[in-house]
């Protein structure tokens, strides 16, 4: 069942921001307090990882590095091929094949985008690279070999940041995309080469009246995907 929701207002617990959070893709350009950024990743650096191993690295980009950083990522993004830190998967189960689709045709319908409309499709694929507008962009990196349980440990820290930002007020990306050009985001950083940017969030206040941003993605049913024993 698809649902629309105003996100514009604080979850006052846990139960609310895990069933009101969804990703933002309209943000306004207010900047974010710098108290309410350290609460936010001060709390999440509390996520479990293996053997308490804390195999995260966190960058938190604003202000004037946060548009060079752009500008940068966007032009990557115009003429050059992603290189991401772990390949992208190519292929996906049929029934999660089904989602996809579903998720872009709703999100380019919002947009109010044809689907046919290959040039509008690349211009809001691009938005990706200015953060959607947020005054701020989070990115994740690691210093550890990249297998699939250190991508759990960054997935723990990575949903805790999307939870506490509701706490606040704050809307939230996950984003595979700011991870596509790593060399442009070290670069601009100045960030040891041995750090492997895995991906990024886009961090700021929901823009208030975004059709794109009610829009609150549906799940499968409990019982397609849940077995209980007992
Ligand atoms: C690891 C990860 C990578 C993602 N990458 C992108 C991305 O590059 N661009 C984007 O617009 N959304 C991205 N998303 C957001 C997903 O599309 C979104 O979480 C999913 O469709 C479910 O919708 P919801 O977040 O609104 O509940 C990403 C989410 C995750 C968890």
């Amino acid at each position: 069942m698809e649902e629309f929701l105003d996100i514009t207002k604080a979850a006052s617990s846990v139960s609310e921001a895990l069933t009101t959070r969804h990703s933002i893709r309209e943000f306004d350009s207010r900047p974010i307090p710098e108290n309410i950024l350290h609460d936010i990743i001060n709390k999440s650096l509390r996520a479990p990882s293996w053997k308490n191993s804390q195999p995260w690295k966190i960058h938190i980009v604003s202000g004037n590095q946060r548009n060079l950083l752009s500008e940068k990522l966007s032009q990557a993004a115009k003429s050059g091929q992603p290189n991401p830190a772990t390949p992208w998967l190519e292929s996906y189960p049929s029934d999660a094949k089904k989602r996809m689709f579903d998720l872009g045709m709703k999100i380019y319908g919002v947009a109010g985008i044809e689907r046919k409309d290959k040039n509008a499709r690349d211009e809001f694929m691009l938005r990706n690279f200015s953060f959607f507008g947020a005054p701020t962009a989070i990115f994740i990196s690691s210093t550890f070999d990249l297998n699939f349980f250190i991508g759990i440990d960054l997935g723990c820290f990575l949903q805790s940041v999307l939870l506490m930002a509701r706490e606040h007020g704050l809307g939230t990306c996950a984003q595979a995309a700011l991870g596509a050009f790593p060399d442009v985001v070290t670069s601009q950083l100045s960030i040891p080469k041995e750090e492997k940017i895995v991906l990024g969030i886009s961090l700021g206040y929901p823009k208030s009246e975004s059709q794109l941003n009610s829009y609150h993605t549906p799940r499968e049913a409990m019982e397609n995907l849940v077995r209980f024993y007992n």
